[in-house]
């Protein structure tokens, strides 16, 4: 389900909870779909409100250390930290500094090095995200992560994904306030 909302003039689409983490529908589809661009379809800083804190705490990205994405990152002449380096500016220009960034062990993409995952603290494991491709929604880890497109990428797609529980969580919070003023008035 995809819910159509405009704010302040700005076209912006949020996923539901039930496709968010583990749908098919991605970034591409839903940019191509409605014919918008991917950057109007991923929320961005000068469209939207901060994002939130506590929601924020609850993502962990993790940069796999293990040896086949750092000997990819040899090959490539990368730094051996510009895959964590590049993710924590993403999260620094974002003013998102409550997600963790961690470095892991193998996160079982060694062909498609380096890679990144991402955990939630509500699921077990990495998480799929929209705007990953196929392959990677399969084995819910971002693949080939070099360039900076690539870490912007990855980078929209968490925040996408930050902005949309946030959303959902205030309408839980809404909602359950008003069936305790309706219980007030029965
Ligand atoms: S070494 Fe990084 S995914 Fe296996």
């Amino acid at each position: 389900m995809v819910a159509f909302l405009l704010v302040e003039g700005v076209s912006c689409f949020l996923i539901c909870r039930t496709t968010r983490l583990f749908g098919r529908i991605s970034v591409q589809e839903l940019a191509t779909s409605t014919k918008m661009s991917q950057s109007d379809v991923i929320l961005s800083d000068e469209e939207c409100d901060p994002l939130d804190p506590a929601t924020c705490a609850d993502f962990t990205l993790l940069v796999c250390r293990a040896t086949s994405c750092s000997k990819k990152r040899q090959i490539l002449q990368l730094d051996e930290f510009a895959t964590y380096g590049a993710l924590y500016n993403r999260r620094e220009l974002a003013s998102a500094q409550h997600v963790n960034i961690e470095e892991s062990t193998c996160l079982g993409s060694c062909q498609l090095a380096p890679c990144v995952g991402v955990k939630h603290e509500d699921y077990t494991g990495t998480v799929a995200l929209e705007g990953m491709t196929d392959n990677e929604f399969e084995k819910r880890v971002f693949h080939s992560v070099i360039t900076d497109d690539d870490v912007d990428r990855v980078w929209g797609c968490v925040e996408n994904a930050i902005r949309i529980m946030t959303n959902e969580e205030s309408d839980e919070e809404d909602a359950a306030e008003y069936e305790q003023a309706k219980g007030e008035y029965v």
